[in-house]
């Protein structure tokens, strides 16, 4: 049994600004001291989308005070922590620096050891903070910038299942949203929309269904929304919902398919799982349609449906903190001061790159 083990986590990879103080306890559970997530979601919305520079600066800005408020919230100083971690990647380089080096120069200062962390080792790790879930396990992380169903099968063995081949589920929500004249982010717009509208309206394709690898594509459904509404251009309100529900189904339909062969596949790969499970991560599993058609999968093949609270299934620090807790705990070496920051960083190093996987790379 380890002893009790705290850290300090910083995340700045996408547009979050994050800092959090977690402790591990010998029984393996934790306690969030502290966790403090600043969103740069006004900055950006004029944009409709993540800009890397503006972002960057307002990491910059803001991440001394969030540290400095993670660890008076926490009650503690730099001296209590056992360690720093820092998401070193993936996700936008400016970012990526301003975190990183943070993260080292406190290292350095305090005679901490660091942990560089994977951005999607923190997704992907969380529900066993939250919900104790136990390895091997399924990972779906559906965000802005990343569509993927992993098999975690330790800490740092990831296999990657499937992936997009295309555009990432949340991009798909947001352009969707964008050619509707919906707001930015797109997701929770469009789910409002569809709350009224007529899902059987309009039969948008459900890409990649039936084939029996495990990946993703979203582009073309955006393509069949887009000649929807210039079909019947002008668009009444009526329209934008019936197209977003429609849309939503669509979505739903091909993760049934996609998510279904998943769980079957874990089973064949591992018929004693004593509790298979199935984790979401990501800002789209807020979604409650994609929410329901997960849990129905579940239940259906005899998984366990774990959706960790939305606040720790989007970006922030605390899953940053516990996979450097993770890592401790098991003995698993710091990082050199010299790492660097990593724009690209799959957590499956032998999965083959796909097509345009990661085109617009930086969020996860
Ligand atoms: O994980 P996240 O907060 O940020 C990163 O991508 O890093 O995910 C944001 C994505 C956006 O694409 C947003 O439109 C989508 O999650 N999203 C949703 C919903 N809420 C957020 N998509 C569908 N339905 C929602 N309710
Ligand atoms: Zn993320």
């Amino acid at each position: 049994m380890t002893s009790q083990l705290r850290i300090l986590g910083l995340e700045t990879s996408c547009d979050e600004t994050a800092a959090a103080v977690v402790t591990r306890l010998p029984d393996g559970t934790a306690v969030t001291d502290a966790d403090v997530v600043l969103s740069q979601l006004d900055e950006h919305s004029a944009y409709g989308g993540v800009v890397p520079e503006i972002a960057a600066r307002a990491h910059v800005e803001a991440l001394d005070t969030l540290i400095e408020e993670a660890l008076t919230r926490a009650g503690i100083t730099l001296a209590d922590v056992d360690a720093i971690a820092a998401t070193s990647g993936p996700g936008l380089i400016g970012g990526l620096l301003v975190g990183l080096m943070t993260g080292k120069a406190m290292a350095r200062a305090s005679g901490k050891p660091l942990y560089a962390i994977n951005h999607l080792e923190g997704h992907a790790l969380t529900a066993r903070l939250t919900d104790g879930v136990v390895f091997p396990y399924l990972m779906l992380l559906v965000s802005g910038g990343h569509t993927q169903l992993v098999l975690v099968k330790g800490v740092g063995d990831y296999e990657r299942w499937g992936t997009t081949i295309d555009d990432a589920l949340g991009e798909a929500f947001d352009k969707t949203a964008k050619l509707l004249g919906l707001p930015y982010p797109g997701g929770p717009a469009v789910e409002r929309a569809a709350a009224t509208g007529n899902a059987k309206r309009f039969a948008f394709p459900r890409p990649l269904v039936g084939e029996a690898r495990l990946d993703f594509s979203f582009s073309g459904l955006k393509t069949a929304v887009r000649q929807a509404a210039e079909g019947i251009a002008p668009v009444s309100d009526q329209d934008i919902a019936d197209i977003c529900a429609s849309f939503q189904r669509a979505i739903s339909r091909t993760l049934m398919d996609r998510i279904g062969r998943g769980l079957q596949r874990f089973h064949e790969t591992y018929p004693d799982a004593v509790e298979p499970a199935l984790v979401v991560a990501g800002g789209v599993a807020a979604n409650q349609e994609v929410r329901r058609t997960l849990d129905e999968l579940c239940a259906q093949h005899r998984f366990r449906f774990v959706a960790p609270p939305h606040h720790l299934c989007t970006d922030n620090a605390v899953m940053i903190a516990w996979a450097g807790l993770e890592r401790m705990a098991l003995g698993m070496a710091p990082d050199d001061l010299n790492v660097a920051p990593r724009s690209r960083w799959p957590l499956d190093a032998g999965a083959q790159a796909l097509l345009a996987y990661g085109k617009r790379g930086a969020k996860a």
